[in-house]
């Protein structure tokens, strides 16, 4: 059978989704048809039309609360998040909702060789992001999760949800982390959380959601300079949260190491 697939953004142009899904079905032997589709408005007739033809679909920024309101029914993790960045027609036509941004994250995480058991963590943001990847952590045994952001408010919103995080401000954060987790946007806008020089120094391993060609943002690079050993960008998270959704859509789990390689090599050969 040849699965039929998209992913629903605004701005979708430079999406790496279909590169990384072809590869996973090229990987595995299985026949898929990946678009990206934009969409300025109405997302819930143009993604609803999309998938009568179609098993699924990812769903990237800004339309993930959009699609949890869209399923008919979503994973717990969806629940929590209260958004989708996946979606599957069921038998009966129904959609069902799946948020694999988190499993994504801590895959790999592990695939980078963090072992996150007894680790104390510190998240920076409290947006979308945010949400979506605070259980996948958690249920890693970790010892703490600190959440740090711009906007206190919004950080203490949380609580409601994720009663296990402490809030920390400049003031109150402790003078070392094992894990530092850039989750808010700032890497996008070329700025820097507000957050002491000597906390990225005595960090072990530090990973920023955004990716970039050259597999460092403007966070990580700090943190490399000043003396963590562990940087990485977001780029094998957004490979791991497809591995996730192409299982979910075809019963096949990819191989992220792989695809890792693969997309590294295909980013540098875009750059030149
Ligand atoms: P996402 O879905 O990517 O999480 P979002 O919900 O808009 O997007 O949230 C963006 C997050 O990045 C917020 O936590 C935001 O902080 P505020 O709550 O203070 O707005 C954070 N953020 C964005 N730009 C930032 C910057 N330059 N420095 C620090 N934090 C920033």
């Amino acid at each position: 059978m040849t699965y039929k697939f998209a992913v629903f953004g605004n701005p979708i142009e430079h999406s790496l989704s279909p590169i990384i899904h072809s590869f996973f079905a090229q990987d595995l032997g299985l026949d898929v048809i990946y678009d990206k589709i934009k969409v300025e408005d109405n997302f819930k007739d143009i993604c609803s039309n999309f998938l009568s033809t179609a098993q699924g679909c990812n769903v990237t920024v800004p339309f993930k609360q959009d699609a949890f309101l869209l399923a008919n029914n979503v994973s717990q993790r969806a629940q929590k998040a209260k958004a989708c960045n996946t979606l599957k027609k069921q038998a009966d036509g129904s959609l069902y909702g799946d948020n694999t941004d988190g499993a994504g994250l801590v895959l790999d995480l592990i695939d980078l060789g963090l072992q996150l058991k007894q680790k104390n963590i510190l998240v920076i943001g409290a947006g979308g992001a945010v949400r979506g990847i605070l259980d996948e952590l958690y249920q890693e045994q970790v010892a703490s999760i600190s959440v740090y952001n711009r906007t206190l408010e919004k950080a203490q919103a949380l609580v409601d949800d994720f009663a296990y995080i402490k809030v920390v401000t400049t003031d109150s954060m402790q003078d070392h982390y094992d894990v530092i987790i850039n989750a808010s946007s700032s890497s996008l806008y070329n700025s820097l959380p507000n957050i002491d020089d000597s906390l990225y120094a005595k960090a072990n391993f530090v990973y920023d959601l955004m990716y970039t060609p050259i597999g460092a943002t403007i966070f990580t690079q700090k943190a490399q300079a000043l003396g963590c050993p562990n940087c990485y960008d977001g780029l094998g998270m957004l490979i791991g949260q497809a591995a996730f959704a192409f299982k979910l859509w075809t019963d096949k789990m990819p191989n992220i190491s792989a695809t890792k390689a693969y997309m590294r090599q295909y980013l540098q050969e875009l750059q030149h």
